[in-house]
């Protein structure tokens, strides 16, 4: 075990809100091992920034990990040439250039079908009838597998990140999981009889010679990371701007880009909120040692309030300059969907929704909870039907 001072954390009000916990972690112990969550935490950006490419000592393998045992053994789950290899296969579906010029007109579109629905009802829950529904659009083409219906993708990747997070073994979860992961191979497996677009990530990943496993893998990788996190931050984004109306000005009269606006949001409510290492070799950390074997985590929505970068992190601000925040990640495994999520939310979702109609909140509360993934959880709004 590492010699980190301990730390201990009220684990229920974590889940309702870690910030505070991580604030005070921050002053007083910014590398400390938490009993209850049994791991190491690192919660400054400087230290992350310098711990995380440092992939000799801080590996992200994890053989017998539950990731790696339900989903197969992904590229997030490997280091070095083997994770650079597959990073390089699916280049060509991610690169800024595809999310430009391919996919981006593909969102506009299924944004415009979502909207030209949901303008005139005048109301509903944004969370799921735009956020989810156009993040699980947006997926369907870039992963290729456009058999699953949007709701599907939607279930299938909830279904794995509750397997993958499931470590108290519940037999009903592992089953959805089993399920979920079932339904992703079918659908693979027709997708490879019949052909891609050329673009999507099976065709890509194929293309470049990867082994069949590994193209599943790391499908059912994009799935569970490139669901929950666009559709949280499109959610997450609008309730921000209608609680912030003097914001949400800015941002309309373009005072604001919408590129910025998402930095801010992603800074300040960091969708994935940290991100799994193992030590595999023994090593000295800011005078803390480390036995292999440790698990450690690195907090990313920690490094994103860190006092040193941020002036009242706590406070959603879009005029700030948020470039420094880490909410895609810090090292070799920087999310791979960055552009992709940049054109769907920033170029797309948002643009074209508050182009039809301003919404405004309900009565009913909007709901915000996680630590590990977090957002907003429903996003009950009306908005005026021009007649
Ligand atoms: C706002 C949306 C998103 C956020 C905030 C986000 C965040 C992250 C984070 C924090 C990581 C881990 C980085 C690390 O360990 O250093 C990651 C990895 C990854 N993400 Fe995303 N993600 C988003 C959307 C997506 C989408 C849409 C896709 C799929 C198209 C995707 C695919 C991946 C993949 C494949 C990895 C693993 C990369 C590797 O191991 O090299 N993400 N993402």
């Amino acid at each position: 075990m590492s010699t980190a001072p301990v730390y201990n954390i009220d684990l229920k009000a974590f889940q309702e809100n870690p910030y505070p916990q991580l604030k005070d972690m921050r002053a007083k112990a910014p590398i400390a091992f938490v009993p209850e969550l049994n791991r190491t935490l690192f919660t400054l950006l400087d230290d992350i920034k310098k711990a995380e490419p440092d992939t000799t000592h801080f590996s992200s393998e994890q053989p017998g990990g539950l990731m790696t045992v339900l989903m197969g053994e992904n590229m997030m789950r490997k280091g070095g040439e083997a994770h650079a290899k597959e990073r390089k296969a699916i280049f060509p579906t991610v690169s800024p250039k595809t999310a430009r010029d391919h996919w981006a007109a593909k969102f506009a579109a299924s944004a415009d079908e979502i909207l030209d629905e949901i303008t005139p009802l005048g109301t509903g829950n944004l969370f799921e009838t735009y956020a989810m529904r156009l993040s699980g659009e947006a997926l369907r083409v870039i992963t290729g597998l456009e058999s699953l219906s949007w709701q599907e993708m939607d279930a299938v990747s909830q279904a794995m990140i509750d397997g993958i997070s499931n470590y108290g073994g519940d037999k009903t979860v592992e089953a959805a999981c089993h399920r979920a992961t079932a339904r992703i191979d079918e659908a693979i497996t027709s997708l490879l009889e019949t052909g891609g677009s050329g673009y999507d990530m099976c065709s890509t990943m194929m293309a470049a010679g990867l082994p069949e496993a590994q193209v599943r893998a790391n499908i059912k990788l994009a799935i569970s990371g490139g669901q929950n996190e666009p559709r949280d931050v499109i959610a997450g984004i609008i309730w921000a701007l209608l609680s912030h109306p003097e914001q949400l000005e800015m941002a309309l009269s373009g005072e604001v880009a919408w590129q910025q606006v998402m930095e801010e949001y992603v800074r300040w409510m960091a969708p994935i909120g940290m991100t799994p290492r193992r030590i595999a070799a023994p090593v000295s950390f800011n005078g803390i040692d480390f036995e292999t074997g440790d698990d450690v985590f690195f907090m990313f929505n920690s490094a994103n309030h860190d006092e040193k970068y941020f002036t009242n992190p706590e406070v959603f601000d879009i005029t700030r300059d948020a470039s420094k925040h880490i909410a895609f990640g810090a090292g070799p495994h920087f999310c791979a969907g960055a552009w992709a999520s940049k054109a769907l939310i920033a170029e797309v979702a948002l643009p074209k929704l508050f182009a039809r109609f301003t919404p405004r909140l309900t009565a009913e509360p909007v709901r915000v909870g996680g630590w590990a993934f977090r957002g907003v959880l429903n996003l009950p709004c009306k908005w005026e039907v021009s007649p």
